[in-house]
């Protein structure tokens, strides 16, 4: 098989070409897949063309699905597949622009899902780009004295926090039964395969910090924040049809962008891969 792999910016992301995703894929080339995802965090695959189940078994190259947590977005032909779409509202009547925000998926499970994979069905003709942020590059560049005060800190994650400016879609009776209440996850986490270290925030889910008063603690991830929101540490991706983006949820922030023309539809699939306890 004829397929390369190219970086798409300096430290985040790779194209890979020439892979059918429908087809089997042989032992060397899914190692080579999965270095490949674990040095860049985020692997583009242009001009798959995956029905859910194809999506699943493509996804599973790289590990074992996790359960998402809101069913009612699961497709009910192909459960472990979710959609997201920009047709859908709150019950307010507001529309719901799924993962505005810079956050990491479902950081408030005690082992938060390691991957994320998105799938262009439909897509806006401009805009909708997906951001991310470099979580490793960001502790690299840390300086010396706010490392040595994070380090060894935990967050508390919960489903939603009161701090959160962006709300979630509430969750059924039967599914909140299934999210826990609170995790601790470290500040600092360590990437269990590659071992670089990254900061593990989530504005969205994280309600405090064990043994930090709320000022302090909100002070000091804001900080970490406004650090993350430097342009030097984002890679951003502008979606093409055809697209399946899978990136690292231990290694990045990610975000989704409301800005283009809500009357053309935004559909994508969506499949969550198991991760392991951060430490
Ligand atoms: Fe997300």
């Amino acid at each position: 098989m004829e397929y390369t792999i190219a970086p798409l910016s300096e430290h985040t992301g790779a194209e890979v070409r020439g892979i059918d995703l429908t087809e089997p894929i042989e032992a060397t080339v899914k190692t080579r897949l999965n270095r490949a995802f674990v040095d860049r965090s985020v692997l583009v695959f242009r001009d798959q063309h995956l029905a859910p189940h194809q999506l699943v078994q493509a996804v599973g190259l790289f590990g074992e699905i996790f359960p998402q947590h809101n069913s009612r977005f699961a497709l009910t032909d192909c459960p472990p597949v979710h959609y997201i779409s920009n047709k859908e509202f709150y019950p307010d009547g507001r529309r719901y622009i799924p993962g505005e925000g810079y956050h990491t998926d479902h950081s408030n499970a005690p082992r938060p899902p390691k991957a994320t994979a998105l799938h262009a069905v439909s897509l806006p003709e401009h805009g909708g780009d997906t951001q991310y942020v470099n979580m490793h590059l960001l502790y690299d560049e840390l300086p010396q004295e706010t490392r040595r005060r994070i380090d060894g800190l935990r967050a508390i994650h919960v489903y939603q926090s009161r701090h959160s400016a962006r709300k979630l879609m509430e969750l059924s009776a039967e599914n909140r039964n299934q999210v826990p209440d609170a995790v601790t996850h470290p500040i600092v986490r360590t990437h269990p395969e590659s071992g670089r270290k990254a900061i593990y925030i989530n504005p969205i889910r994280i309600e405090g910090i064990v043994g930090m008063p709320e000022t302090e603690a909100l002070h000091l991830l804001g900080h970490l924040l406004d650090h993350a929101m430097q342009p030097q540490y984002e890679y951003r991706h502008q979606w093409r049809p055809g697209d399946l983006v899978i990136w690292d949820n231990r290694s990045l922030l990610h975000k989704a962008n409301g800005d283009y023309d809500m009357s053309q539809l935004r559909y994508l699939y969506r499949v969550m891969l198991q991760g392991d306890v951060p430490v």
